[in-house]
């Protein structure tokens, strides 16, 4: 199983413990001290199935057809590539294998005074894709979409919760499949 932007590694953990000690977790984050933190707390456990690798999760350094299931919470809105996340996603899951992620979605474009806000976009507002270029972007990386869910979900900052009740900015969770052949 693979969690892209694993953080301080909360997902991760409760992965390795459901792949139990047949299976392998690995996290991938790019922000040193997140990843520090995931490894002190993995190396803690004891859990020799769970790694973490600093990487961008739009340029995975996992082999082709690796992995059984991938999984993201809250990130893929950060990335400005969102193609080359589910490219590389579809890639190292296996035929048959699982994208399952919760991110922000908006429910139309956002415009250039939010998009280009770096406060909105560590907010999880700025990056937001609207939910119909998200679900069609995982499908042109060749997977399925089974099922779109909105999450109950509350931004923190005032700023935050005005753009996303502009511009309906929410949370979803996906789950998709990797064609068998
Ligand atoms: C909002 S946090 C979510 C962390 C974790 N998934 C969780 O639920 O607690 C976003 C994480 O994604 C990482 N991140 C953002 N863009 C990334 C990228 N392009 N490649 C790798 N990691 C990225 C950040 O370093 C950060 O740890």
């Amino acid at each position: 199983m693979v969690d892209l932007g694993s953080g301080s590694g909360m997902d991760a953990f409760y992965a390795a413990a459901l792949t139990g000690p047949a299976g392998h977790v690995t996290g991938v984050d790019f922000t040193p001290a997140q990843l520090a933190k995931a490894r002190r707390l993995a190396a803690g456990t004891g859990a020799p199935t769970l790694e973490f690798v600093d990487a961008r999760i739009e340029h995975l350094p996992l082999a082709d057809g690796s992995a059984d299931c991938v999984i993201s919470n809250g990130v893929i809105n950060l990335c400005s590539d969102k193609a080359a996340v589910f490219a590389e996603a579809a890639r190292v899951l296996r035929p048959g294998g699982r994208l399952a992620v919760a991110d922000i979605v908006s429910e139309q474009p956002l415009p250039e005074s939010v998009v280009c806000n770096a406060d909105l976009w560590a907010s999880c507002i700025g990056g937001a894709a609207p939910q119909d270029h998200y679900r069609a972007a995982i499908t042109a990386a060749g997977l399925i979409v089974h099922c779109v869910r909105d999450n109950d979900y509350a931004f923190i900052s005032d700023r935050a919760r005005t753009a996303s009740a502009s511009y309906g900015v929410h949370s979803v969770s996906v789950l998709a499949t990797k064609p068998r052949r």
